[in-house]
């Protein structure tokens, strides 16, 4: 019987899934995956088999997880294929946007049913293979709002907010049987889930999808949203390495947790269209600080001497008596400045 590491992985045909399965099979875990998305499922089998990894290193199941009967089956099945299952990553869920007022009933019990109940019998379908091993690994695909409330993610965050204190009470029942439960919490990772999210957002705001992602970008402490692979790497090192860490919420969300306040809460619609500004450092009312493509940045010739200096520059609105703070970013065609409301922002 083969002797490798066995991890289990719902939600594993797309997105950070996806990513999982590759990295878990390229550092030796053979992988077995769930997901409701077959045709995805395939062309990822497809990749696999192309890297050199065959049947006998990674298994599909179409399992959906709001189903416990068809986990139970796959959780059976995967290990009989393999012999026994080491770690299991409960990573499916979906997102939808909403808040309390406006949900509609079907829309909360569909996101209570994925993203709670599925994650729940994924676990009481899986650990007991766990602990018939004497020892084992979980991590769940919790998120940035089990730390923070954002808009319009009502269900959403209410679904990760539990994932986030499963991790603790699992992980107290689980000590035991030498079983540590950790959480990965990622911020916006580009993925067909928060494309589907972020596309909402562009739709109803008018702008194009890169234009929201660019957006979405710029709130992040690091200048940008993260990849799959990213997330991948913090499971992997979660499942493989971090033998004394369990009951844990690791963020991997490029700094925007850490950060407040953020861009995007500061610059209300209004701002974003193009308004004559005056500045205290350029004596030039002018059209030449309109925000454009509605991203939280704007160019301006006039303020290239001071961007060597690396100075900030207050800038009122007579139209609205408002004050922003520009902040340089170097640019390779000029000056291009990061702003915010001037009382909002402190660290710009
Ligand atoms: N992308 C992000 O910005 C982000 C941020 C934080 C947390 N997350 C979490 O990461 C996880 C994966 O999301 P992703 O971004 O990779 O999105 P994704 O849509 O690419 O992947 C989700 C996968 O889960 C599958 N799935 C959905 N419902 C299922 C069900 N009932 N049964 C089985 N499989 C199902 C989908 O088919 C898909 O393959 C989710 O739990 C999500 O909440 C994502």
């Amino acid at each position: 019987m083969d002797k490798s590491r066995v991890i289990a992985i719902t939600g594993g045909s797309t997105g950070i899934g996806r990513a999982c399965v590759l990295m878990f099979l390229k550092r030796d875990y053979n992988v077995s995956f769930g997901d409701i998305n077959d045709e995805e499922a395939s062309s990822l089998l497809e990749e696999c088999h192309k890297l050199g990894f065959d049947s006998s290193r990674v298994m599909f199941s179409h399992v959906n997880t709001t189903c416990r009967e068809e986990i139970a089956r796959w959780a059976e099945a995967t290990a009989q294929h393999f012999g026994h299952i080491d770690a299991v990553f409960a990573n499916a869920g979906i997102h939808r946007s909403n808040t309390m007022l406006n949900i509609d009933p079907a829309e909360l019990e569909l996101m209570i049913n994925t993203n709670i109940y599925g994650t729940v019998w994924t676990l009481q379908e899986l650990v007991p293979y766990l602990q018939k091993n004497g020892s084992g690994s979980v991590v769940i695909n919790c998120s940035d709002q089990f730390f923070i409330g954002k808009g319009n993610n009502f269900a959403y965050g209410l679904t990760k907010g539990a994932l986030g204190q499963i991790t603790r009470s699992l992980a107290v029942d689980l000590a035991k049987d030498n079983i540590r439960v950790n959480a990965v919490c990622p911020g916006t990772i580009r993925t067909p889930l928060a494309d589907k999210a972020l596309g909402r957002w562009a739709d109803k705001a008018g702008i194009t999808l890169e234009q929201a992602w660019a957006e979405e970008d710029a709130l992040f402490t690091m200048g940008r949203c993260g990849t799959a692979d990213e997330v991948a790497t913090m499971v992997y090192f979660l499942v493989n390495d971090a033998t004394f860490s369990t009951g844990s919420h690791f963020l991997t969300d490029g700094g925007l947790v850490c950060r407040w306040p953020w861009a995007r809460s500061s610059v209300p619609l209004w701002y974003r269209m193009p308004l004559p500004l005056t500045c205290t450092l350029c004596p030039v009312t002018c059209m030449l600080c309109k925000v454009w493509s509605r991203a939280p940045d704007s160019v301006c010739q006039w303020f290239m001497p001071y961007r060597a200096a690396g100075q900030s520059a207050l800038l009122t609105s007579p139209a609205f008596g408002h004050t922003f703070r520009l902040q340089w970013k170097t640019a390779p065609w000029g000056a291009v400045f990061h702003w915010g409301d001037a009382d909002a922002v402190p660290w710009m």
